[in-house]
């Protein structure tokens, strides 16, 4: 009887606080667990057949190949991913987080795995300026680097703050925001996918950022590994032709 208990126990225990896990111990499991969102297109997002897909997950799948192992994609709330790969529930997240001092403080950055920026989008005619959103509604997904950005930025009316970047740019074009701040890739594969050449313009880059994954604090086993295959990606090409096929063209920093 109190076996069985005590088995429960561990159970619920382990279930409670799964764990942060060792690069050996991810490779004698043969899985590695990959935290990512999933709604923010091109670099994470599901498709029309509900599919996870974008640039982060081929570049994702391409990098646990490399290190020999399976990947188990977990799709999650931006503003929880960080949080959630801390309590052990994932190996790794890749989500297109920017390397802030913030976040270095909570988590373990590799080496960036693209360089990008914030921008502004408005309908024609709109703000294109930092100066321009004085007196402004601005939408921004929570949690992100855009939503530090825009708070930053002084006399803006508002920073409305939405669960998922895609939702601020349905406000912005239904006019119940005046600005959108976002990646500008984002921001650029948004407007050429639904063909919103002739309503959107692109304004100013607020700022730029290094990109990269990140694994629980102090993993650093993992993190050596996923360095070493994400370099080995650069260098023989691979991450080239993943870069392409999503970007047209090659988008690591330089
Ligand atoms: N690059 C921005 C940041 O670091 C936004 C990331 C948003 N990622 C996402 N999967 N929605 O905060």
């Amino acid at each position: 009887m109190r076996k069985l208990l005590l088995a429960f126990v561990a159970l619920a225990l382990g279930l409670a606080f799964a764990q942060v896990r060792t690069w050996d111990q991810i490779k004698r499991s043969g899985e590695v667990r990959i935290g990512t969102e999933g709604a923010f297109p091109p670099f994470n997002y599901f498709d029309e057949k509900n599919q996870l897909t974008g640039f982060e997950i081929d570049l994702g799948n391409a990098l646990v190949a490399k290190l020999g192992v399976k990947p188990r994609w977990i799709a999650q709330a931006f503003d929880t991913l960080l949080i959630q790969l801390n309590q052990g529930r994932f190996d790794f997240v890749i989500a297109s987080h920017g390397i802030t001092p913030e976040r270095a403080k909570a988590v373990d950055f590799t080496n960036p795995h693209y360089c990008t920026g914030g921008i502004i989008v408005s309908r024609k005619g709109g703000p294109k300026t930092a100066q321009d959103l004085a007196g402004k509604v601005v939408g921004v997904q929570v949690g992100t680097t855009y939503m530090e950005a825009a708070q930053k930025l002084p006399g803006v009316k508002e920073v409305r703050t939405y669960q998922k970047d895609p939702d601020a740019l349905q406000d912005l074009l239904a006019g119940r925001l005046d600005a959108w701040v976002t990646d500008r890739f984002v921001a650029k594969e948004a407007i050429k996918e639904r063909k919103l050449e002739g309503t959107l313009q692109l304004g100013e880059l607020l700022f730029q950022e290094k990109v990269a994954m990140a694994v629980a604090k102090g993993n650093k086993t993992l993190l050596s590994a996923l360095n070493q295959a994400l370099a080995d990606l650069m260098k023989d090409g691979t991450y080239a032709k993943i870069s392409q096929k999503w970007f047209g063209e090659d988008v690591r920093c330089r």
